[in-house]
């Protein structure tokens, strides 16, 4: 079994609510949770598996503790090592900018060696453009607290399930 970092950045609560949920459907994992705020660029080499939690905000940008954090990433080597995003965002608010951190992210991590799991089709979303789209679906999974938080749930489910043949 692999080490497991969720770490996830947050301004108001929301992605937090989603990487414990993804915690708690990891559990049997033993899963790190840890605020970006509190993280140092080198606790990223430790576990064999990151999975990332990122809002977006002021329309298509990363929120603040990415935003700081992002020069960083390029400098990483996580090579071998696997990589899953999970955004929030507001598809009703900002339908041409839905979780478009997820796709910044994407591009820099991919610059880093890691190898990208847990992408997700664009059934069951209703938005115009997002950054976050690679040949036509999701590098990650989009979560949308502020319009249909009665599907972050299940979504958080399948995609977690998604993830466990990688996770061994
Ligand atoms: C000023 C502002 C700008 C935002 N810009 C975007 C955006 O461009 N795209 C998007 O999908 N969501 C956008 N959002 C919605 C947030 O991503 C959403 O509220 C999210 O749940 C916040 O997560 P957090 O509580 O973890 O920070 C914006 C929200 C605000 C208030």
């Amino acid at each position: 079994m692999k080490s497991i970092a969720i770490i996830y950045g947050s301004s108001t609560g929301n992605t937090k609510y989603a990487a414990r949920l993804v915690a708690e459907k990891l559990a049997s994992y033993s899963p790190v949770l840890k605020d970006l705020a509190d993280v140092s660029p080198e606790e990223l080499l430790e576990p064999g598996v990151l999975l990332l939690g990122a809002p977006t905000w002021s329309i298509g940008e990363l929120q603040d503790d990415w935003d700081s954090f992002f020069p960083q990433i390029k400098k990483l080597d996580l090579t071998g090592k696997i990589v899953a995003l999970f955004g929030m965002g507001d598809a009703e608010g900002y339908p041409d900018t839905f979780v478009d951190a997820l796709g910044i992210l994407y591009d820099e991590f991919a610059k880093t060696g890691c190898t990208f799991v847990g992408e997700v089709s664009t059934e069951g979303y209703t938005f115009d453009d997002s950054q976050a789209l690679r040949n036509g679906v999701f590098v990650g999974l989009p979560l949308d607290e502020d319009n249909e938080g009665n599907k972050t749930d299940s979504r958080v489910e399948a995609w977690v399930n998604s993830l466990k043949p990688h996770l061994d």
